[in-house]
């Protein structure tokens, strides 16, 4: 049975499905004139996940999350949310509520007007809206700022407030769009943990854009991978980073040596490849091989050094091109033939001279992962 979660055969489904149902996207379309923003969209989250919608820049992750919150008008498909259409209800009916990329204050409100906007527009009372809003300013860890304006915030205390303006009118699915992208290294790694502890904390469903893999490898119970309007991938961040299904999905998710090879034999459960002159046997992938396959080796799966370690079972000889010190590892590129492969030392320390010339790299066949 194909679930909502794939676009191609049912074969290739990750090893856990979630039990499905919460928000349900089901062919979800929209053109801008003649281009195809969203492109069939299936989507079917389960509650109180943290999902993220992960892709490069352009893919249409903003027009989807527009969509859902009722900003934008699809041109096909439906949304389900607990059980209940919500694609003809009007934004602040939906049971969503949205956070943008540029935190979108109003400047000429207070922090305390801007958190308690939601309940003022569904008409709660003035003592319950300022009850609530001092509450919703601790929650986020900014008691006593009710009365500054947005200027008067550092970018993570705006951040903080147009958290407080979403969770406020409690949500059944919280949209979040690039959140983080304003922030520095260290508070936006920080962030990352205290939105995650706080999406546990209250037990709402998180839709959560990002172009950053790390972060949507640090945070997500789920990542839906998208390219070109479609979800490529959907699974666990394991599953997307080791088991990528496409080479698009690989590339996006880390560095990548995505090597084409040639099938000698399949049988059964296994499959032979040859890469150069190896001959690698591996476990057959969940869909049919053709006889072209492409191989996908993480760059820190392979060894470099002088000669081949003893637990490798394939070493190539290659030749380091260029290095980058990169602090907690080097990266190296190194030609092999008219290929360049991406390999990681890890730990170099401080007395590490990084390799020149000729080396041997090294790797286990059971760390190459097969794209049928
Ligand atoms: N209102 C609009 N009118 C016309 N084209 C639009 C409109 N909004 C978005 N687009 C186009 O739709 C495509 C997807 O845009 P979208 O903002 O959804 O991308 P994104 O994945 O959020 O990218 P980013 O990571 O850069 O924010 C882009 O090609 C964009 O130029
Ligand atoms: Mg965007």
């Amino acid at each position: 049975m194909a679930t909502p979660h794939q676009q191609t055969s049912s074969a290739t489904l990750p090893a856990a499905q979630p039990q499905a149902g919460y928000l349900r996207l089901e062919g979800i379309v929209k053109r801008f004139g003649a281009l195809t923003v969203v492109d069939g969209v299936l989507l079917d989250i389960p509650q109180g996940a943290f999902v993220t919608l992960l892709g490069p820049s352009g893919c249409g992750k903003t027009t989807l999350l527009r969509i859902i919150a009722g900003f934008y008008e699809p041109d096909g498909g439906t949304i389900q949310l607990d059980g209940k259409r919500i694609d003809h209800l009007p934004s602040h009916q939906r049971g969503t509520a949205m956070v943008f990329q540029d935190y979108a204050l109003f400047p000429h409100m207070t922090v305390g007007d801007n958190v308690g906007y939601g309940l003022r527009l569904a008409g709660a009372a003035q003592a319950d809206i300022k009850r609530r809003v001092a509450g919703t300013l601790e929650f986020v860890g900014l008691a006593g700022l009710a009365d500054r304006w947005p200027n008067q915030l550092s970018g993570g205390q705006q951040q903080r407030v147009a958290l407080a303006r979403a969770l406020i009118v409690e949500p059944k699915v919280l949209l979040l769009d690039e959140p983080l992208s304003n922030l520095d290294a260290n508070l936006r790694e920080r962030m990352r943990w205290e939105l995650r502890a706080l999406q546990q904390r209250l037990n709402i469903t998180f839709l959560y854009v990002t172009h950053d893999q790390a972060e949507a490898l640090a945070m997500s119970d789920w990542i839906a991978v998208m390219s070109g309007g479609r979800i490529e991938q959907w699974g666990t961040p394991q599953e997307v980073y080791n088991r990528p299904r496409t080479p698009s999905v690989a590339n996006f998710i880390g560095a990548a040596n995505l090597r084409p090879a040639r099938v000698l034999e399949k049988n059964g459960a296994t499959v032979r490849i040859e890469l150069y002159d190896h001959a690698l046997s591996m476990p057959a992938p969940a869909t049919p091989v053709g006889d072209e396959v492409l191989l996908c080796i993480r760059p820190e799966a392979i060894k470099i050094g002088i000669a081949a370690p003893d637990r490798a079972q394939v070493s190539l000889a290659g030749t380091v091109t260029r290095s980058a010190f990169l602090g907690s590892l080097i990266r190296y590129w190194v030609q092999i033939g008219n290929e360049e492969w991406v390999v990681d030392q890890s730990d170099p320390g401080a007395e590490t001279i990084p390799y020149e010339g000729d080396v041997t790299l090294a790797f286990d066949p059971a760390r190459v992962h097969l794209i049928s």
